[in-house]
């Protein structure tokens, strides 16, 4: 349909067709980047999760060439769908995929699977072979059979022994949310520790965990998980949980010890362990499944994170696609030592065309509303924005900092407010009567001041049947020591309105379908519903070049 191709992306990945749901896999070796994603061959749903592993490389991480799929569910250990798993390069170069294999029907049984490429001299590694003796991980007897699943990357701690980390409900139907840790001398027999690395009462299921090391606050390189030594000591570490209640990514900071396998969170008084809606976020938007891996060309942790549709299943069916990728993120500590920051890889510029400066040092006043000619559906936009006086602060009510996203639904764009809200209108129909607007808004705590960021998708778009919540969170700085600067970066790609509050300290990414985009174009706007002045220190937007995707290896474009 004309809404499929118009709100298909230009520069967030996702295959030629069909469904596409968690990034598995990813991995940088011999000078290419790989890409697995949990795909469906067949159609644009995820139907009955019979699932294969999709396979695509790149040079730069942006421009990708699409390979056969590398894992289908076809032999005795995974014959009803190869779930999702983790890269780990073994020494010697030769990389290995652990996965979950799902057995039999219904609800099925789940275990652990490897796999290696047929042949290790491919430059591509296209071809993936899974030994007769899996799974290497049968499913424990006090494990339901459908809650074991998704391991880590491998890493090795100072007794030389590898470890995994795998999701597991621990202690029958409503058993605790567990993650696991696995050892192994070979990469073939593994053996479970008898404490898990973290339990939680607080979710059913957890998912896709992710455990990587960080360096020391406000370094911006990552740190490679997977050499001995590397792990421990006193690096920090981040322990990533998918949680399935709410389908949200959820990370706590800590230190990981590798002698006893345990997580330690490093808690302020705003965060409880066994409570999750209190952790950090990756993204307060919608995201989920997210991945990362330690990237030798650059030395940087790179993130990857699914991004579902939130129209209707019969508008993806009619389309023949579902899902896309967030762009890949660089995550590094925080210079305050407690969140994480993310920010769009640099090579993601390299599609920055036709630029626009507008409003250079203009101060917007309140209910202000300026136009940004130039730029629409497929642009990258960074603006910093300087508050005036933050006198005119509204007071922030305590019982608020547990839902930033109910306060982003009472105060919305719309709704004047003392500092903001202001920010940024994008994917706006001519008339305005549908615009997705990214904004702040900040409050007075006693003498503090407390900055909340939204997107708010309750004009996106006019259709009904689609998902238009208020996405809010805090952004976690000091706005007054900051000077009043703040800056938003926001990545526009049709359906998808990702962004970076607070030089990414928040991220939201929201998935939006307006109507307007069949027969018209999408603008840009700069916006103040706020008393105060606020001024424009800077704004550059780009119209974004379409990347190359799904291209086979010989350079033909896939059918
Ligand atoms: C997360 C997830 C994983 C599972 C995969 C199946 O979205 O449910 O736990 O391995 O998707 O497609």
């Amino acid at each position: 349909t004309a809404g499929g191709v118009r709100t298909r992306s230009a520069y967030h990945f996702q295959p030629a067709k069909n469904w596409q749901n968690d990034p598995n896999g990813p991995m940088y070796h011999n000078g290419v980047y790989h890409l697995f994603y949990q795909y469906n061959p067949l159609g644009a749903t995820w139907g009955t999760g019979n699932l294969s592993w999709g396979h695509s490389v790149s040079r730069d991480l942006v421009n990708w060439v699409t390979l056969d799929t590398a894992l289908d569910p076809t032999a005795p250990f995974d014959s009803n769908g190869c779930w999702s798993g983790s890269a780990t390069i073994l020494p010697g170069g030769i990389p290995a995929l652990l996965y979950t294999g799902r057995i039999g029907t219904g609800k099925g049984m789940q275990v652990q699977n490897v796999a290696f490429p047929k042949n290790p001299a491919d430059p591509l590694l296209r071809e993936w072979v899974k030994p007769a003796y899996n799974p290497v991980i049968p499913l424990p007897a006090d494990v339901p059979g459908d809650n074991f699943r998704d391991p880590t990357t491998a890493w090795v701690g100072r007794d030389g022994m590898w470890r995994i980390a795998v999701a597991a409900k621990v202690g029958g139907p409503n058993g605790i949310a567990s993650t696991l840790i696995y050892r192994s001398k070979d990469f073939r027999h593994w053996k479970r520790n008898t404490l898990p690395l973290y339990t939680s009462r607080a979710a059913g299921m957890v998912e896709c965990p992710d455990l990587f090391p960080v360096a020391e606050p406000g370094v911006e390189e990552g740190l490679l998980g997977y050499v001995s030594g590397t792990v421990s000591g006193t690096v920090r570490h981040v322990l990533k949980l998918s949680v399935m209640n709410t389908t949200q990514d959820y990370y706590m900071v800590g230190r990981y010890d590798d002698a006893a396998d345990t997580f330690v969170p490093e808690l302020d008084n705003e965060r409880i362990l066994d409570d999750f809606r209190t952790w950090r976020r990756f993204d307060y938007g919608h995201v989920y499944a997210s991945k990362s891996f330690f990237d030798m060309r650059k030395n940087r942790r790179v993130l990857w994170a699914w991004a579902s549709e939130s129209d209707n299943m019969d508008d993806d069916i009619a389309k023949g696609w579902s899902g896309v990728q967030t762009v890949p993120r660089k995550v590094w500590l925080d210079g305050d030592g407690k969140q994480l920051r993310q920010w769009p890889i640099e090579e993601i510029e390299t599609l920055r065309s036709k630029r626009v400066v507008g409003l250079l040092g203009a101060q917007v006043n309140a209910g202000g509303v300026n136009k940004i000619v130039g730029v629409g559906a497929q642009a990258d936009v960074e603006a910093i924005f300087e508050i005036s006086s933050l006198e005119e602060a509204e007071t922030f009510e305590p019982n608020w900092l547990l839902d930033p996203q109910k306060l982003c639904e009472e105060k919305g764009a719309s709704v004047p407010g003392g500092v903001g809200p202001f920010g940024l209108l994008v994917m706006a129909s001519g008339d305005m009567q549908e615009h997705t607007a990214v904004f702040f808004r900040v409050f007075r705590q006693n003498d503090k001041y407390k900055v909340l960021m939204c997107t708010d998708l309750s004009k996106s778009s006019t259709r009904d049947g689609v998902y238009k919540p208020p996405y809010g969170a805090f952004v976690d700085m000091d706005i007054e020591a900051h000077g009043g600067i703040i800056s938003l970066r926001t990545l526009v790609d049709h359906s998808v309105v990702e962004s970076f509050g607070g030089g990414g300290r928040t991220c939201i990414t929201a998935r939006v379908y307006p109507d307007h985009v069949v027969n018209g174009n999408s603008h840009l706007y700069v916006f103040n519903n706020g008393t105060g002045a606020v001024k424009v220190s800077s704004l550059d937007a780009w119209e974004m070049a379409t990347a190359t995707v799904n291209v086979l290896p010989d350079g033909l474009i896939a059918a």
